[in-house]
């Protein structure tokens, strides 16, 4: 995908996320929803939602292969992207120290903060490619973007 077919495609499912997850009670149906969208569109090889439990990140929402169950708020990309608040961007996970591999065919990855409107992380949202360097700033911007209608939950357990 070029850089102009990824950011209009960027630009059809961000709107698309927004109306899936307005006014919905149930926070999972707004997680299911939302990683449908990304997924089916974006040809991601993994899409999905680690929900805040605790000291915990647990496994929520996905696509894909079956991933680990639980990962510590310290831990692995999910777990840096918690504790440093901020989008983790990652172009070769065998070069970042403590990445955890769910699958041995996963290459790049970018994990993204959920923020409730209180400012709480609520969950993080996780994207496995099977190529390297599949992420960059145009992923964060707009998964960013699509994260921040998920704001009305203040809490996915
Ligand atoms: N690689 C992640 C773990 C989750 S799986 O990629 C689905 C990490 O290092 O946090």
């Amino acid at each position: 995908m070029t850089q102009s077919e990824k950011i209009s495609k960027y630009e059809e499912i961000v709107p698309q996320i927004q109306a899936l997850v307005s006014g919905v009670k149930y926070g999972i149906s707004s997680l299911a929803n939302f990683v449908a969208a990304v997924h089916r569109n974006m040809n991601f090889f993994w899409t999905g939602f680690y929900v805040v439990d605790g000291d915990y990140l647990l496994l929520g929402p996905f696509q894909g292969d079956p991933a680990c169950l639980s990962i510590h708020k310290s831990k692995g990309v999910c777990g840096t992207a918690y504790t440093k608040e901020q989008t983790i961007v990652v172009e070769d996970v065998d070069k970042f120290p403590g990445h955890i591999a769910c699958s041995s065919l996963s290459k790049s990855e970018i994990a993204v903060p959920v923020f409730s409107k209180s400012g709480i992380i609520t969950a993080v949202l996780d994207i496995d490619s099977d190529s390297l360097a599949t992420f960059d700033d145009i992923d964060k911007k707009y998964l960013e973007k699509a994260v921040a209608y998920l704001q009305e939950y203040e809490s996915f357990i």
